[in-house]
């Protein structure tokens, strides 16, 4: 069955470009996000590669390891590296799964055998600091994925770990959020001081 919101994280040893991981080890106490590529020296997953690597800081500022993958072996993923850094202007700085035998991708559901039997589509596990899953997203082979999303989520998903409160339509780090329904609006004063309620469900209040 496919990995559902709320789930642990599959735990796994597998080769990747910064040697042997232990996913869960790795990850340690922070959150983690995990993305499959369907395959090396392709363009769409070069530039994704390239994206991600220059993000490298704005994930660490959030505690985030981020990890790829693509099923193809090491030795491949060495080679791909050099292209990366030579057409993206930015060297791979996380670790690169080789998923040749496909353990990883069975284990996450990440081959669609309706889109392709033998790549692994586009795919984004965010995990939470618990090692449950937060977030999964998958994306066709020919889309390249918004990584500023993916930090935009992280960003909502970490405040929300921390007050009861959601976040509303594109919204950004620094704007209104808004208060959960399971908080009375006299628990709401006593948390957030005074909110703004466009109806008795909709309450808003600057982000704690
Ligand atoms: C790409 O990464 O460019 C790609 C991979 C598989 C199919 C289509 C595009």
């Amino acid at each position: 069955m496919a990995i559902q919101l709320g789930d642990e994280a599959p735990d796994f040893t597998a080769e990747s470009t910064e040697g042997t991981i232990r996913f869960h080890e790795y990850l340690g106490d922070g959150w983690g996000v995990l993305f499959s590529h369907p395959k090396d020296f392709t363009p769409v997953c070069t530039t994704e590669l390239g994206a991600v690597s220059k993000l490298k800081p704005e994930f660490d500022k959030r505690n985030v390891k981020v990890v790829g993958l693509s099923v193809d072996p090491i030795d491949s993923h060495r080679g791909w590296a050099g292209d990366i850094e030579e057409t993206q202007g930015a060297a791979l700085n996380f670790p690169l799964v080789a998923d040749a035998d496909r353990k990883v991708s069975d284990l996450y559901g990440m081959i669609h055998p309706n889109a392709n039997d033998t790549l692994t589509v586009r795919s984004v596990f965010v995990i939470g600091p618990d090692k449950k899953v937060k977030l999964t997203l998958t994306y066709p082979a020919s889309t390249g994925r918004n990584f500023q999303e993916l930090l935009r989520v992280i960003d909502s998903l970490q405040l929300t770990a921390k007050h009861q409160v959601a976040t509303p339509a594109d919204w950004k780090q620094g704007e209104e959020v808004i208060v959960v329904p399971a908080v009375t609006d006299d628990d709401a004063k006593e948390r957030f001081g005074d909110f703004r309620a466009e109806k008795p469900y909709l309450r808003y209040v600057p982000q704690p």
